[in-house]
């Protein structure tokens, strides 16, 4: 069954592009999308900090409450084997939908954080010592900062940081240089969540294995945005959160290779983490139930693997190409006004435009969009090493989904110049 699944998983993610993409027919599967805000249509640009969810997972979510719920990897009764072989089969989805080798390689977080948080406990503080490095990079995301920061005050381990272009893409000459007999881990984000730029995971990976060392990738930003495939990659390990892929919050994914999985501490201890337990000594179990103690978020699971599901019925190669089309046309569009400042030009960009304008500070774009009834965000977008390299306290943020339309692009434009307007 598994097998089937993954594969199943695979073809509905990455592969059905052949399907012509029908934003009106998306959009209707998106009831938070008729909403109105402040009197007008809501225009949601804040994708990048959590997608919205439609109505199918919904559905399944309800599905699952009223019909299937009970506790899992328990119970004899037929709901608790129904609820295991329902979030059983989520995995195997995950599973397909990375491309993992295997499903005991996905293993279910509360989300990016805890995943990333999960390796530090269980990797890290198993293998880096005084005096090793770890290299991150300037465009990452606190949550793949300070655990990290954590373990190094603990060990008395280094951070290495690789540096940033101007453009908003990182110096790969640097990160090369970086390496030397101490370096012990990698840690990169896939996009960057401030600037969207798409980094070159997989060379990136290349060089650190070329050093022996593994890599984990932040791919929270990429995976609602194009194909990921873990074993084309070869990154050792690969996190991501289920609330901006769709689905539901408090889940996400942690994958790892079998082997380094199997080598990690457990970070949480209690009961499914176990095989055996006496006062004498515990027996842990094997993955990927070693790194799910306690009780899981069964129906975030289920939601999430819908989530896939559904994603799956679009394409995701389908969903680059309208997303990229967006992006060019809010680029062209908002980089053509006078007083517009884009940041970050990467060559290869997800669908994420941070700008700011003269003289207006970005909690105010953001607050006056607001009244127009379009969502961005505004603030470091917890980056702020990167926004410290860019010499910027802040931008704004507009991060669009499959199912924006080149019309909310206009209105986002219409609502820059209109505080252009008030700021004048
Ligand atoms: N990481 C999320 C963001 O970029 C919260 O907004």
């Amino acid at each position: 069954m598994n097998a089937r699944q993954a594969d199943l998983g695979r073809a509905t993610a990455a592969d059905r592009s052949a399907e012509p993409f029908d934003l009106e027919r998306i959009r209707a599967d998106f009831p938070i999308l008729r909403q109105q805000v402040h009197g007008k249509p809501l225009v949601y640009l804040d994708n990048a900090a959590s997608s919205q969810m439609p109505q199918p997972v919904i559905d399944r979510l309800v599905r699952y409450q009223t019909t299937q719920h009970a506790n899992i990897h328990r119970g004899v009764h037929l709901l608790s084997e129904l609820a295991t072989s329902e979030y059983e089969a989520a995995r195997c989805t995950l599973q397909g939908f990375l491309n993992a080798a295997q499903a005991r390689e996905v293993i279910f977080t509360s989300g990016t954080t805890d995943a990333i948080n999960l390796v530090m406990h269980g990797h890290g503080r198993k293998f880096i010592r005084s005096g090793d490095e770890i290299i991150l990079t300037t465009m990452e995301h606190h949550a793949n900062i300070v655990p990290w920061q954590m373990l190094a005050e603990e060990t008395g381990a280094t951070i290495r940081v690789v540096p940033l272009l101007d453009t908003g893409e990182l110096c790969l000459d640097a990160y090369a240089a970086l390496f030397n007999a101490r370096t012990r881990f990698v840690g990169v984000t896939h996009v960057s969540n401030a600037l969207g730029s798409i980094n070159p995971v997989k060379a990136m990976i290349a060089t650190a294995h070329a050093h022996g060392v593994p890599v984990l990738v932040d791919g929270a930003q990429a995976v609602p945005h194009m194909p990921v495939d873990v074993q084309d990659l070869d990154c050792d390990f690969y996190v991501f959160s289920g609330h901006k892929l769709c689905g539901p919050t408090g889940i996400g994914v942690l994958y790892g290779k079998a082997a380094l999985l199997e080598a990690m501490q457990p970070f949480k201890g209690g009961g499914d983490m176990i095989l055996s337990v006496s006062f004498g000594g515990t027996v842990y179990n094997t993955i990927p139930h070693k790194f799910e103690a306690g009780t899981p978020p069964i129906a975030a699971a289920i939601g999430l693997g819908a989530a896939v599901d559904y994603l799956g019925t679009i394409g995701l190669p389908a969903i680059a190409r309208h997303e990229h089309a967006l992006l060019q046309q809010a680029t062209a569009q908002l980089g053509a006004l006078p007083g517009v400042r884009l940041v970050g030009t990467a060559r290869r960009k997800a669908a994420v435009l941070s700008f700011v304008l003269d003289g207006v500070h970005p909690h105010d774009v953001g607050t006056l969009l607001d009244q127009e009834g379009i969502a961005v965000r505004t603030g470091h977008h917890c980056a702020q090493p990167l926004m410290t390299r860019l010499k910027l306290p802040a931008t704004v943020r507009a991060s669009f989904a499959f199912y924006n339309s080149p019309a909310e692009v206009d209105a986002l434009v219409a609502g820059v110049r209109a505080v252009q307007k008030v700021f004048a």
